[in-house]
Formats: structure tokens, sequence, C-alpha cells
């Protein structure tokens, strides 16, 4: 074994001693400090100390002093260090710190055969028996606040999903197979229905895909994740980066993964080289371990549903591949009126719809924005404001480039019957 010492836990260690808590478990348990009482502790350079051998971080100890009395909040060590005595170095270092920081009772709380147990106990460490531990938390809680933020997580507006015009077919699908069993997990499981894990969204560009990604986490009130491929490629190759942040996602109680353009990490493996081989398996052990807990969903997106590895869409991985499509002529008109409903104009919706063919919710938006903008700017040269008319409105639907064509519009109601699983 290489050689290991302990040192103080300075701040650039924070991202190694999380993605450590995840591997050091020994039990299924959950901790009594979450991960993000860790974390703050780290942050307010509470006493910590961490080993490190060949310049890797394999052990980690965190502790909190609160009057006389501290807390040892983690012992973290990575599995190959077991049993080496590292643990315990780690524990007397961390002692040290707290006795000098005041405390004179140390003490320590683990679910019984968690990492730790055997160092607490070679140094002098003494089980109370005969304890029960209570707890009561918040329902949403200030959860992982840390671990959220290092996600680049956001929490959408509950209001999204209002403002998700037309497409009613979509929404409804949506709202009772993802929404609701999530929403109603107790009413779910008395009828026998488990709520769904991971969901392939596919359809052409500008859909409003990823809105309904966010909507959905804005309707159940859960953090919005988005992973992005082409930024873990530098840890490590891009499978080693996608099995780690699947495993810091996995701290989170609850949220909502999205990965848009999945089929750049999920195409097909014949086709592929060597090297994407590997993403895609580990992308496919990554779903398989993130659906094993309630309270999250991943949604992945695509534009191109075909190009997907077989193995990806199987039953099993995904509850749901879902087609989103362009919006026909009811949902086209329902998108107009939304978007020229703020601009004081009596546009007819429905002549606008009809000459709208092909128009996703993008194109819609694109055009109602140019017209809205073309209006603003006129009432400022004129100092009159004169509402923007129907014939406004089709001269830039004219000017406009369907993102839908006649044969993507074909080919993606082919894809539909063949891939869409509802
Ligand atoms: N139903 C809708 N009502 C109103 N606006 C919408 C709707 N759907 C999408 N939009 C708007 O259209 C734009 C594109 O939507 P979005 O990015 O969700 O599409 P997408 O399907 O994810 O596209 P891509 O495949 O290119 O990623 C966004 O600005 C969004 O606000
Ligand atoms: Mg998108």
């Amino acid at each position: 074994m290489a050689e290991w010492h302990v040192r103080e836990f300075t701040p650039d260690d924070l991202e190694a001693v999380v993605r450590l808590d995840g591997e050091s478990a020994t039990t299924d348990l959950p901790a009594v400090f979450r991960l993000s009482d860790v974390i703050a502790a780290l942050q307010a350079r509470d006493p910590s100390v961490v080993v490190v051998a060949d310049g890797h971080l394999v052990g980690a100890a965190v502790g909190r002093v609160v009057g006389d009395r501290a807390w040892v909040l983690r012992i973290a060590l990575h599995p190959a260090w077991r049993n080496l005595g590292v643990g315990t170095a780690l524990l007397s270092a961390l002692e040290r710190r707290l006795r000098d920081a005041g405390a004179r009772i140390v003490a320590a709380l683990l679910p019984e055969e968690e990492t730790g147990a055997t160092a607490l106990v070679n140094s002098g460490f003494r089980a109370r028996r005969g304890l029960t531990y209570f707890e009561k938390s918040e329902a949403v809680g200030a959860q992982s606040t840390t671990v959220l933020a290092m996600l680049g997580a956001v929490m959408p507006e509950a209001r999204l999903w209002e403002q998700l015009t037309g497409m009613a077919d979509e929404k409804r699908l949506i709202e009772r197979r993802l929404v609701l069993p999530l929403a109603n997990p107790e009413l779910a499981d008395a009828h026998g229905v488990e709520p769904p894990r991971a969901v392939v969204l596919f359809g052409p560009p500008g859909t409003g895909k990823s809105t309904f990604a966010k909507a959905v986490a804005g309707r159940l009130g859960w953090p919005f994740v988005e992973l992005f491929p082409s930024r873990l490629t530098s840890e490590n190759g891009l499978a080693t980066g996608l099995g780690r942040r699947f495993e810091e996602v996995a701290q989170l109680d609850h949220v909502l993964l999205f990965i848009d353009e999945v089929e750049e990490v999920a195409g097909t493996r014949s086709l592929a080289a060597p090297a994407s081989v590997a993403v895609v398996n580990e992308l496919l052990k990554s779903i398989v371990r993130f659906r094993d807990r309630d309270g999250r969903l991943l949604v992945c997106a695509t534009n191109s549903v075909a190009a997907l590895d077989p193995a990806f869409l199987r039953h099993g991985r995904f509850d749901y591949v879902m087609p989103v499509g362009p919006p026909d002529s009811p949902a086209r008109d329902a998108l107009w009126t939304g978007y020229t409903a703020k601009t004081g104009t009596a546009a007819d919706t429905a002549v606008l719809a009809e000459a709208s063919e092909g128009f996703t919710p993008a194109d819609i938006r694109q055009v109602a924005m140019a017209v809205a903008q073309s209006a603003f700017e006129r009432t400022l040269d004129t100092g009159q404001r004169t509402p923007p008319s129907t014939q406004d409105y089709l001269d830039a639907i004219h000017r406009t480039r369907p993102t839908v064509s006649e044969e993507m519009a074909r080919e993606f109601a082919d894809q539909a019957v063949h891939y869409g699983r509802v």
C-alpha cells in the first residue's frame, strides 16, 4: 500500500470529500448528519481532517463543536483503505482539534455497522446501547443546499406548467403519467402503480421537451438539475464523469435530472467508437442505480430517437418513451392566442394557426417576439400605439421557415408509432 498522511482539510478538498462520502457508506441506513450538514461544517472551517495517499483523498473526518460537546459529523473512508489504521489516525487527529476548540465530550452517532465504527472503538470511544435516536424533519427542508448549488440546480416555478399553452395532448399525458403518481405516491401505491423513474421525450427541435421537463419539476417542487455530458469529459473521461455525476445526484432527497440531446451519449453502440461503448454502458448502469430510489425522475430528451442504442430504450430502463410532436392546428391556435394576448391585438388566431403549419412552439414564439418588437419600435417612432394586425403576423410567418417540414412530420408520426411507449 502507498504512503498516506493526515492533514488539515482545505476548501479545495470539498468536491473530493463529497465524492468520497458517496463511496464510503457500508450500510444503506441514512446518516444522522446529512451531507449538507457536513458540507456546511467544511465551509465554515469547523475542525476537519483528511487522509491523502498518492495525491488522492482517501479519508475524511468532519467535526463540529457545540458548547463543550463536539460531534463527529462524518468519518469517510475509501473502501480500499479500510482496516489499515487510517480511520483511527483520522479520528485521533480530529479529536485533537476538537479538544483544542474547547470540546470536553466528543460524540458520534452512526447507523449500526457504518464506516467509522471500528475506528471509534479503537480510539477509546464507548458505544452507549439502549438509546433511541428521535428525529423530526421538515417535509421539504433546506435539503442539501450546497450539493444543489454544486450541481447547478434550479427550482423552476410552479406556474411554468400553466404557461405551457397548446400541446394539450402532451400536457395531459405528462401530467397523468408523470406528475400525478410522483405527487401522490401513497395513492399511487394503493393502486399498485409504481411511480415513474425515468422517461424519454422525443420529437423535433423546439416542441417544448426541455420546457416540459422544467415544468414537471416546477409542479413537483423538486430541484431541476441538467446534466451536460460535454462538460464531464474533463473528469477522467466521459464514462467516469457520468458515473460520478449520477452519484452526486443520488445524494439529493428529490431531484428531476435532465439530459438533453441524449443521443450524444446513448447513440448506437454498434456504430460507435470503443470509447462510446463505455459511455453507453456507464449510462445504462447509472440509470439502473438511479431507479432504485424514490423521489426522483430522470428525463432524457432527443430529436433523433432512431439514433438511440436499442438497449437504451429496452423495457426496465425507461417507464415511458413519449413523443412530443409539432403542435396541430388547435394547439397552434392556443399558442398564438397566448402570445398575442399581451400585445393588445385582435389578430385572428385561427388564420395564424392555419398559416403556420410545421411551426413549433419555439417558431411561434420567435415570430410573436419579432412582431411585438416591431410594434414597440413603431410606437416609439410615431408616438402612437397601434397594436399589430393579423397581416403583421402573417408577414412575419411568411418570412420564417417552419422547423418541421412535411417529411419530418411524417417521419415523426412513424417514430411515434414505432418507438412511442405511453
Ligand atoms: N407549450 C408551449 N407554450 C409556450 N411556449 C412554449 C411551449 N413549448 C415551448 N415553448 C417555448 O418554445 C421554446 C423552445 O422550447 P424548448 O426549448 O423546450 O424546446 P425543445 O423541444 O427542448 O427543443 P430542442 O429539441 O431544440 O432542445 C422555449 O422558448 C419555450 O419557452
Ligand atoms: Mg431542449
